[in-house]
């Protein structure tokens, strides 16, 4: 037996089947009230799914969080950034020889136009390092003009497999001109991480070698950050994508959605908010302000996990492993005490309130010397993996449309317009 919601407008009763425990809002047309067709009114997409999909899958409840099914504890213990990337993007794991090969595509792709060096160049040099990369990436389509061949299944994989080789390359040189750096080029000897970290620190005096456990570290990180389904970033990518645009300018969209403050600029706030705390003993006047309205506790709270973000768990983990490289960074202590107080606190307790990914993340940044404006970065260089997998998803998804919301109308009618000397 199908279940149904019953709904009772203007004397007339309606029934509208209820499918994989959702209702088609297209279907509360029928229903009509004096206002119109009923429309559901949303603002932030509490409680809308927008699309269909078999990527990620989150149950914020219980903390869960799987990538094709697979767990994330599982992936961030074994598997690499890549490795996962292709899961995110072709639904399985890669055998052997899938697995070279796909490394060997990324890894060869990972030059760009040296007119995007200069492009990047052209900024001052105090811009963010994520506002050059957003308008690199975006530029993307100009070099690339298959891209716009949605169509075209091969023209969408190797315009995929562009975007995920060359996002570490434009990050990377993002930075160093903020820097004052020379760009260090790509090396087809070293893994998608390594060659990262490279570009980001090698001097003109000595090769840069990650040490394993740093290497190791950023690597769960970017596992990490791979892919959170429908999250405002991933959004912004669908959306974009859905009025028939390419994987490059729907990942720009998404890397400006990342940028704010709410979203993946949270790991560079929380910094700032423990820096700002400065002690552990200013901790407890600090949680009074923000039940008090005056602050917001960065890194706290999740739209969708209402308990632990398994994210921040592993990554509380790996804090241990690469504070061993580089020694303890000093902020920990405020945090692990913030963390404490405010897991006691009947304030966050009330609204279920608990670390997100981004509250101890940024304390792995800062000790490996990154400048909090990377933080954002080494956010979306993974996160394209999930937004190409979800931008694909999307354009191949008969049910999809160009998405276009409503509104509920709340100005003036109908006025007759008065010129200016009457006014
Ligand atoms: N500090 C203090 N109060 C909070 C916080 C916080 N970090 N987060 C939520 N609240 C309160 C909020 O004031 C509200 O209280 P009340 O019911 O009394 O008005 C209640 O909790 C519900 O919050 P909300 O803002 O309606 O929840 P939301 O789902 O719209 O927002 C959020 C989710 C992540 C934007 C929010 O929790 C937040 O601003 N957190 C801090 C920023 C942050 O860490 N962002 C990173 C998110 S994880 C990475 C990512 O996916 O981008």
């Amino acid at each position: 037996m199908t279940d149904t919601l019953s709904i009772r407008s203007g004397g007339a009763s309606f029934d509208l089947p209820i499918t994989d425990g959702t209702i088609k809002a297209n279907d509360l047309k029928q229903v009509s009230t004096a206002q119109g067709p009923l429309a559901t009114y949303d603002p932030g997409f509490m409680n809308t799914a927008a699309c269909r999909s078999a990527i990620t899958y989150i149950d914020g409840d219980a903390g869960i969080l799987e990538y094709r099914g697979y767990p994330i504890d599982q992936l961030a213990a074994s598997a690499t950034h890549l490795e996962v990337a292709y899961l995110l993007l072709k639904g399985e794991l890669p055998n052997a020889d899938q697995l070279a090969s796909w490394e060997h595509t990324v890894n060869t792709h990972r030059f760009v136009h040296e007119n995007v060096g200069n492009f990047i160049r052209s900024y001052r040099h105090d811009a963010h390092p994520m506002a050059k990369m957003m308008a690199a990436v975006a530029s993307m389509q100009t070099f690339y003009p298959s891209s716009r061949r949605l169509d075209d299944p091969e023209a969408r994989e190797m315009n995929i497999v562009r975007l995920i080789a060359k996002i570490p390359t434009m990050a990377a040189w993002s930075y160093r001109h903020s820097i004052g750096r020379h760009y260090v080029y790509p090396n087809d000897e070293l893994g998608y991480v390594d060659n990262f970290l490279a570009m980001l620190f090698q001097s003109q005096q000595r090769v840069y070698q990650a040490d394993p456990r740093v290497s190791r570290a950023m690597e769960i990180l970017f596992i990490l950050h791979a892919d959170h389904e429908q999250n405002c970033s991933t959004n912004a990518v669908r959306a974009v994508a859905s009025a028939g645009n390419d994987v490059y300018t729907s990942a720009g969209a998404g890397i400006g959605a990342l940028f704010g403050p709410l979203h993946g600029g949270a790991n560079e706030a929380v910094l700032k908010m423990l820096r700002e705390i400065g002690s552990v003993d200013r901790v407890p006047e600090f949680v009074e302000g923000v039940k008090n309205g005056k602050a917001r506790l960065m890194g706290f709270g999740h739209r969708v996990y209402k308990n632990y973000d398994p994210r921040a768990r592993i990554i509380k983990k790996a804090c241990d492993d690469v504070f061993e490289v580089t020694g303890v960074n000093p902020l920990l202590e405020i945090a692990v005490e913030l963390e404490r107080i405010a897991l006691e606190d009947e304030y966050f307790v009330k609204r279920r309130l608990y670390p997100n990914v981004d509250f101890y993340s940024g304390l792995i940044y800062e000790a490996l010397k990154f400048p909090p404006e990377m933080f954002t970065v080494l956010f979306a260089v993974p996160r394209t993996a999930g937004w190409a997998a979800q931008w694909l998803e999307g354009v191949t998804d008969p049910e999809q449309k160009i998405m276009r919301p409503k509104q509920v109308y709340t100005g003036h009618r109908e006025r007759d317009f008065v010129p200016v000397e009457a006014r």
